[in-house]
């Protein structure tokens, strides 16, 4: 049992982390601890109420609000920190909210978050359920255990029991105190085509917030972030990480105060309200944590294991397809000559998967028209799609196409025949970005349009593989269909009507892979990897500047989310040791191609052939493997990790030497996780290792130049 409920204290305890909540006078939960395996008595004591601190009760001047360690806390109520919860009684106009404990239960499983993506697996869940007399209102506290993966999923239920309508102001799903102390925030920022670069930064005193307000977990902003002690590096020092399984606005608060640190995850107070009438409930997204006290390497691995155990499709540890997406070779200019062309010479050098991206719809002849009218296009397809696919399959290839299902241009026969379709004010213009509106999917007529469209679109026919995108971001996030006192719910009602959508075409196509994107890794967030099997990481495709993209997703997300092309940007294929560089630095993830490959000479697909080859040798490493930082390209100039299966039987190291050193650095690679006890052969130049002299270290100089990488894979022998 992973939850244990006594009359003083509830405890869980995953395989090697212990989570403490006291009952404070048997009627108030306090947070007590959570962090590596402990003995009772070195549990902490509870702190005591200060001067300037409103009394907890009237008749208990010993503690406060203000500074006990909470495990959720509610607006107005004598807690000064930021909140977690604040609700408007909108008969009396108070915002003011106390949720008296009523009691604690466990039970094997967890509940199902209808209409939200969440977290599946063997687990068992602790349930607090809280109730407050004024409004009425019963709060129920959900924490999941996730014994082997060492992670704990939060959220909250809401029901309005009385008569009153309530509006919650502010939702958070997750809510950790800890102690005061030297932390540093590691967190993953950036812009387009720059997406997830890794930041640390110490946190100072005060509230900081991470957040979106783009309607999609961004670009900008990931949901996932780490809490680590100053000294904490990947091998040690304590290391809590969190994320979040949703993809659109999202707030992450981290707030240093007088006794201690806040962190919380959630929906957040600026793109969020939800009106709750009579009877109603409301369901917070899912959000998780974990915790390390091996440093920063093993919390990111813990993430790894929970993502793919709990969050991903089943398909996900299954052999990958190798792609050949037409995007970066072609563009708009979609033609069934030149398509076919591509997919007989991609099916010639081993390529398994040929995917026609962007153009090849309605009047889509570039990013002014079309989206939306998701028929053929006639003059590309006289015979139909489905003729065409059956001409791709022939040349003994799988087959996969691009959508673009929550959009809409101006100039398609959709927005003609609806333009209330769209989340606009009525009473101003909305804003295009790339010439295009968002689909009002709080709208559930939108979602079934959508539905029938694509239904329609691909029935019958063998797809194998969809790229579905989202390439802009939300403004006038106001939804014409929502009645005028929902509208504040507009971005949260979009998301689940996205997500009616993914669950529905999950089960319309069944045996077709799903990759997310949203102008490379505008989504890349747990809610969205819920229904695909990979994300494609960025739209930049340039070896040097994806490495640190690639790093930087690291921290949360396992390799086999990356979806990883080699592309001709810039020219980077032409050279031999330009394209080595390029497959290397993209065995970080599931492996595809994107470049014109009728123009390219037989050399570079003589490469590729072998590239291809090689790394499905890597697969099942790169898809389930136990990923170690070794090298960190924001700090170090180059980037190094190592990959390895369970048994310690297969590792693959890489060293990707991204910027020139003039100072010749020398780096020792120390594999520590390789056993001593093995032998090892690194079968890309057949030299013998001890595990031994892997776990001293495999040493290399950088030298001036750029670009290049070197890789060994060993094996037990
Ligand atoms: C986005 C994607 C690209 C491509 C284009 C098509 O930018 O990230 O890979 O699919 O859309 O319009």
């Amino acid at each position: 049992m992973s939850v244990i409920i006594s009359s003083d204290k509830i405890t869980i305890e995953t395989k090697n982390t212990l989570y403490v909540i006291k009952m404070l006078e048997g009627v108030l939960p306090i947070h007590l601890y959570y962090g590596k395996k402990i003995n009772e008595d070195q549990l902490p004591d509870i702190n005591k109420t200060r001067s300037f601190s409103p009394y907890f009760k009237i008749d208990n001047k010993e503690y406060s609000f203000d500074n006990l360690k909470q495990e959720f806390s509610f607006y107005g109520y004598g807690d000064f920190r930021a909140t977690a919860l604040r609700v408007l009684d909108l008969s009396s106009g108070s915002d003011i909210t106390n949720y008296a404990f009523k009691e604690a239960r466990s039970f094997l499983g967890r509940k199902e978050l209808s209409g939200l993506p969440y977290s599946e697996g063997e687990c068992e869940t602790l349930e607090l359920v809280y109730e407050d007399s004024v409004t009425e209102s019963e709060l129920h506290l959900y924490y999941t255990v996730f014994y082997d993966t060492d992670v704990i999923s939060r959220y909250f239920s809401l029901k309005n029991n009385g008569n009153k309508e309530l509006k919650i102001l502010k939702a958070m799903s997750l809510s950790l105190d800890l102690p005061n102390g030297n932390y540093d925030l590691i967190s993953l920022r950036g812009e387009y085509a720059h997406e997830r670069t890794a930041h640390r930064d110490p946190i100072y005193g005060g509230n900081h917030r991470i957040m979106s307000r783009r309607g999609a977990s961004s670009h900008h902003f990931n949901p996932f972030f780490m809490v680590t002690d100053r000294n904490a590096d990947e091998e040690s020092g304590d290391a809590y990480a969190f994320n979040f399984v949703y993809s659109g606005s999202f707030l992450d608060e981290i707030e240093l105060g007088q006794d201690g640190l806040r962190i919380m995850t959630g929906l957040g107070d600026e793109c969020f309200s939800y009106l709750l009438k009579s009877g109603e409930s409301f369901n917070s997204p899912e959000a998780v944590m974990t915790y390390s006290e091996n440093g920063i390497g093993q919390a990111s691995r813990n993430m790894h294991s929970f993502v793919r155990e709990t969050i991903l499709p089943k398909s996900n540890n299954k052999k990958r397809p190798i792609v050949l997406n037409s995007w970066e070779a072609v563009y708009f200019n979609i033609n069934q000559k030149v398509m076919l062309d591509f997919a007989e010479e991609a099916a010639k050098v081993g390529i398994d998967t040929f995917v026609m991206d962007d153009g090849w719809f309605g009047a889509r002849r570039n990013d002014n028209a079309g989206l939306g009218d998701w028929t053929p296009t006639p003059e590309i397809f006289p015979d139909g799609l489905g003729a065409f696919v059956e001409k791709v399959h022939s040349k003994g290839i799988n087959f996969g196409i691009w959508i673009e299902p929550e959009m809409v241009n101006p100039d398609s026969n959709l927005y003609r025949a609806h333009p209330e379709w769209v989340l606009r004010d009525e009473k101003r213009e909305p804003l295009r970005s790339r010439h295009q509106l968002v689909l009002d999917m709080a709208n559930p007529q939108v979602v079934e349009y959508i539905k029938e469209s694509l239904d329609k679109c691909f029935d019958g026919i063998d797809i194998n593989y969809f790229k579905w995108d989202m390439n802009r971001n939300i403004s006038n996030a106001i939804s014409p269909y929502l009645p005028i006192e929902r509208k504040g719910e507009t971005q949260f009602r979009y998301m689940l009507g996205v997500y009616e959508l993914f669950g529905w075409f999950k089960k319309r196509f069944p045996d077709a892979m799903l990759e997310n994107c949203s102008g490379g890794g505008g989504r890349y967030d747990l809610g969205m990897m819920k229904y695909s099997t990979q994300i494609w990481t960025s739209d930049n495709t340039e070896a040097k500047y994806r490495v640190y993209i690639q790093h930087g997703s690291s921290y949360g997300y396992p390799m086999s989310t990356m979806s990883c092309h080699v592309s001709n940007c810039h020219g980077q294929c032409e050279d031999e040791r330009m394209l080595d560089y390029c497959f290397k630095v993209a065995v970080n993830g599931p492996l595809g191609y994107e470049f014109n490959i009728l123009k390219v000479d037989q050399s570079v697909k003589d490469a590729i052939s072998k590239q291809i080859e090689e790394y499905r040798a890597y697969e099942e490493l790169i898809l389930n493997g136990d990923f170690y930082r070794l090298k960190n390209p924001t700090v170090d100039r180059c980037y190094a990790y190592y990959i390895a299966n369970a048994d310690k039987s297969e590792i693959l190291l890489s060293y990707l030497q991204n910027n020139a050193d003039p100072d010749e650095t020398e780096h020792i690679l120390k594999i520590s996780y390789a056993s001593p006890d093995l032998n090892y052969r690194n079968t890309l130049t057949n030299e013998r290792f001890s595990g031994s002299a892997l776990k001293d270290g495999i040493t290399v100089k950088a030298d001036a130049s750029e670009r290049y990488g070197l890789m060994w894979h060993f094996v037990a022998e």
